[in-house]
């Protein structure tokens, strides 16, 4: 359930700036965290970290765009009036007007042409997506699948794979999703409900399950004997790192990362934002904009 309090002003202690947070993403995670929906035994490790009866953070969101509006004076790295770019992690907390951070958290400096509504919009899944992609070495001569390809993970993943020099990427989506896929980078479309992909002879060399839905039958017929499959929908967790940040605002600057947003809501609006996010339809990013 989702309910709207009134806080207090979070203070800065040393080594932490206070950021005007401007626009942030609703993601799978929030809605896994709302709901407590994980699969069996990580509903007690969930409720041994987060809190037993209730959560000791209430506040629900990770990634956030905003403006540093106090720093301590121990800081180099950032000014009052950065726009900065970041990932709260475990910590949550982003569905509010004002967040503290510490300085070495995962923030960045937003490039000066990027809006805060699409940079809200790239650290939930790009970082997801970069977790799991480092965990396979680059052969640009590999096939590789991204299964679930329009979430956020998924159509961050494309793009990644892309920048990474595959040759042959294959993005499994429902067909309306086909141009938006092709136009990320991916080489080959298929729709999951037709005969076009369960027929297809393609062998892969890596299938990345975004979405952690792959029917087991897939797994086995179209993986290569020594094939490489990873899935969000295990038991590894991401570890947030500032480095897949950065190279994924490296990207952006070059020009070969898109922000990509599905809807836009503003704060008020946030039980839309989750009745939508819970259809499991949407493509790639739900922006709430402060
Ligand atoms: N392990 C971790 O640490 C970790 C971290 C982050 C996220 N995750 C998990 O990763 C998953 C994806 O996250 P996300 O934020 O990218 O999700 P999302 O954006 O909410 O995913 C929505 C997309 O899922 C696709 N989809 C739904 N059912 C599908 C199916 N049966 N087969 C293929 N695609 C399907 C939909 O595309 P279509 O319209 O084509 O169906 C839709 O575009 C979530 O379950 C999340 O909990 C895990």
């Amino acid at each position: 359930m989702l309910v709207l309090h009134e806080i207090n002003e979070p203070h800065i202690s040393h080594g932490q700036m206070r950021i005007k947070l401007k626009a942030i993403s609703v993601n799978s995670g929030d809605a896994r965290l709302r709901s407590l929906n994980v699969p069996g035994p990580f509903k007690l490790i969930m409720r041994l970290s987060m809190g037993w009866k209730r959560l000791k953070q209430p506040i629900l969101g990770v990634a956030y765009a905003g403006v540093v509006e106090a720093i301590t004076s121990d800081n180099r790295d950032f000014q009052i009036g950065d726009r900065v770019i970041g990932h709260l992690g475990l910590k949550t907390g982003t569905y509010s007007e004002k967040i503290v951070v510490d300085i070495d958290s995962i923030v960045s400096k937003m490039p000066n042409t990027l809006t805060y509504n699409d940079a809200a919009a790239i650290p939930f899944g790009g970082i997801t997506a970069q977790y799991f992609l480092k965990k396979v070495s680059v052969n640009p001569n590999h096939q590789v699948m991204v299964y679930g390809a329009a979430g956020a993970v998924g159509s961050m993943a494309i793009q990644i794979l892309k920048n990474q020099g595959y040759h042959s990427v294959t993005a499994v989506a429902k067909e309306h999703h086909h141009g938006f896929l092709q136009q990320l980078g991916a080489d080959r479309t298929l729709d999951y409900r037709q005969n076009e992909f369960k027929q297809d002879t393609e062998q892969y060399d890596f299938i990345f399950d975004a979405v952690g839905k792959l029917p087991k039958e897939f797994k086995k017929t179209k993986l290569k004997a020594n094939g490489k499959f990873l899935t969000v929908g295990g038991f590894d967790i991401v570890k947030e790192k500032k480095e897949d940040l950065e190279e994924l605002l490296t990207w952006y600057r070059d020009g070969k990362l898109q922000a990509v947003i599905d809807s836009e809501f503003s704060f008020s609006e946030m039980v839309a934002a989750h009745q939508h996010l819970d259809t499991q339809t949407k493509r790639a990013s739900i922006v709430v904009i402060l």
